[in-house]
């Protein structure tokens, strides 16, 4: 988590910075800070730093009056506290103890503790709890004993400041990317990706770099993604990039397919909102990348690479596991393919025995979850052929998988997951059709599921425009609710478990999903007149079964919703209040379903008043273990 910004060039850096981590503040907002130099020409050497306590807005108003000149360079930070309270003083940038070089991190150096016994022994003095500041330490440490031998350094090395932060970096234990700026190096700022994202933005007398593509939209879309251990050094006009090693690499730079609009909230009040709405385009917009003029599913994948596969296990966290969930049941269900789904922090430390013939998929919106990343690093190493699903086509799942597919839904800036969660589900739907087409499924029944997945968006559609006021009005009864149960069975009971996920993470009630059948082993007890219980009712195996569970519920007094179809008599009885859907086969209704529910919890937030797109103690991208 933690955004970092760094930029070099004719702008005011404090603008290009603030702008930058304004697009990365969803990766964390609990402080934030800049360091700049001023004068690059020589005359005024020194650097630069404000920083505060908070969301960025404190660091702006800090900013405003702030007197320091212009400058031409400059790092800045948005923070996810990991070491140490969020708090100004461990706030970054952090500097050295003369405080002429500063450096911000995202990630963790994890040997910090001994590296600060040493460094401190040495003479430098600390003044955060974080594991960060070791950094500017050891590089000044370096700058000193290079200064001792003359300033002599290999040839290949661009300069003194990279050969001090290449020799810290052989130190550093731990995944993480960093910046660094020197006042007495003021034309240079040099970058490390080591397990967490970092990308160089390309302009002209000008270039970037930035933990992630959002905060460069808006002056570059020519980038460069560093690669894991390559250390940059970024000039005005001029960006070198290099291995460990420091033996100079090639890179060629990529251009973004994506506009600035794309990361602005297009009227809505929040991010969240917007992309709920997003939510019909982006089914659409899979459905044609990946389903041929023929009516054939195409995703694209190396020839034969499913073929063998007699498995599948799938690896993925929060949001995206859920999906997976789906993705098993649709594996399953659909495909015959038996399939596991793991939580991926739980898989890399106990995976399950290997198997041959088995395909491992890595689900993920950011593309840099590092539990996932780490899980199907895992699987590869043990030889499984794995696969990305992902929005993210740039990010550190692309060099992890052996293929990805591009979910299609582009970048999510809400914190809160929704459009991408469709996204994915969309291509299960698709993976498990891929492999349906072995033999399972006739060519007719293939063709007419397709036909069902592309009725999907219009009746996304048609419960977005009819339904929102009705929510918006329902979800203040729900104000001041202090626990809700999500209940669902079959297709649906992972729809209850994203539904209760999305409630608590940004409207902080507690909420709990539970399969519809499992409420009378323990669940039900906490049931009464204030915990409301959502039940997803859809015609289908299990239809009556999630009827009479919710009686069940009712019978204790609990207040009862229902994702149910509008005219059915039996759910009108059950249901206090029914958020309808239309009726579509039972395997398609999860895509439906699930959009209620994120607005139901959108409103129950925005009516508490809360910040919904940047919820308390939450990232978009969670970088650490
Ligand atoms: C919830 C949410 C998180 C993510 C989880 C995994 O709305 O967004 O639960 O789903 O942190 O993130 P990714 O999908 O980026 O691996």
């Amino acid at each position: 988590m933690c955004g970092i910004v760094g930029y070099i060039g004719h702008r005011s850096a404090n603008e290009v910075l603030i702008s930058g981590l304004r697009k990365l503040e969803y990766r964390g907002y609990d402080s934030a800070g800049v360091a700049t130099i001023p004068d690059i020409d020589g005359s005024d050497r020194s650097l630069h730093r404000v920083r505060a306590k908070g969301k960025l807005s404190q660091l702006e108003e800090k900013l405003k009056a702030d007197t320091a000149p212009t400058a031409p360079i400059g790092i800045g930070h948005t923070r996810w506290a990991t070491h140490g309270k969020p708090e100004e003083h461990n706030a970054h940038p952090h500097t050295n103890t003369t405080g002429n070089l500063a450096v911000v991190q995202n990630g963790i150096v994890e040997n910090y503790h001994l590296l600060r016994i040493e460094l401190k022994e040495q003479g430098h003095i600390f003044v955060s709890e974080t594991d960060t500041e070791v950094i500017p330490h050891m590089i000044a440490e370096y700058l000193t004993q290079l200064a001792h031998l003359g300033n002599v350094i290999p040839e290949r090395s661009p300069s003194v400041l990279f050969e001090a932060v290449r020799l810290t970096v052989e130190k550093l234990q731990g995944a993480y990317a960093i910046a660094v700026i020197h006042a007495d190096y003021p034309d240079e700022l040099i970058v490390v990706r080591q397990q967490a994202p970092l990308v160089i933005g390309i302009g002209k007398d000008e270039n970037f770099c930035a933990s992630d593509t959002p905060a460069l939209v808006a002056y570059t879309r020519t980038v460069i993604p560093l690669e894991n251990g390559e250390i940059a050094r970024i000039t005005k006009d001029a960006v070198q990039v290099f291995n460990a090693k420091g033996d100079r690499l090639r890179r060629a730079p990529q251009t973004l397919n994506w506009n600035p609009t794309m990361v602005e909230k297009q009227g809505f009040k929040h991010y969240m909102l917007k992309e709920i709405y997003e939510q019909p385009g982006v089914f659409r917009a899979g459905l044609a990348r990946y389903i041929s003029e023929a009516n054939h599913v195409q995703l694209g994948l190396p020839a034969g690479f499913i073929d063998s596969i007699e498995r599948v296990e799938i690896l993925a966290c929060g949001t995206s596991w859920h999906a997976s969930l789906i993705g098993k049941y649709l594996l399953e269900q659909v495909a015959g393919i038996p399939t596991t789904v793991q939580y991926a922090s739980e898989y890399r430390y106990s995976p399950p025995p290997s198997l041959n013939n088995t395909l491992v998929i890595g689900v993920t919106q950011s593309g840099e979850t590092a539990d996932t990343l780490a899980a199907l690093e895992l699987a590869k190493s043990r030889g499984d052929r794995c696969l990305g699903i992902t929005n993210r086509t740039e990010s550190s799942i692309a060099r992890v998988a052996d293929a990805i597919i591009d979910t299609q839904a582009g970048i999510e800036i809400g914190v809160a997951a929704t459009k991408t969660f469709i996204a994915q589900l969309l291509i299960f739907y698709l993976l498990a059709l891929d492999f349906a087409a072995r033999g399972k499924l006739t060519e007719v029944q293939i063709q007419e599921f397709i036909e069902g997945l592309r009725q999907l968006p219009a009746y996304m559609e048609r419960i977005l425009e009819g339904q929102e006021r009705y929510i918006e009005d329902l979800s203040r009864l729900f104000t001041h609710t202090k626990d809700f149960i999500f209940l669902g069975r079959g297709i649906n009971f992972p729809i209850a478990l994203e539904g209760a996920l999305k409630l608590k993470e940004i409207s902080y009630i507690h909420a709990e999903g539970y399969p519809a059948g499992e409420m009378k082993h323990g669940p039900i007890a906490l049931l009464d007149e204030d915990v409301p219980v959502v039940a997803i009712a859809t015609p289908g195996a299990v239809y009556e079964k999630v009827l009479s569970n919710s009686q069940e519920a009712k019978a204790r007094d609990a207040k009862l919703i229902g994702v149910a179809p509008i005219d059915d008599l039996a759910a009108h009885e059950v249901f206090d209040h029914i958020l309808p859907i239309p009726i579509v086969d039972e395997i398609f209704s999860p895509v439906l379903t699930v959009i209620p529910l994120q607005l139901l919890s959108y409103h129950v937030a925005a009516h508490r008043g809360l910040d919904v797109d940047q919820p308390r103690n939450l990232a978009k991208s969670v970088t650490v273990e």
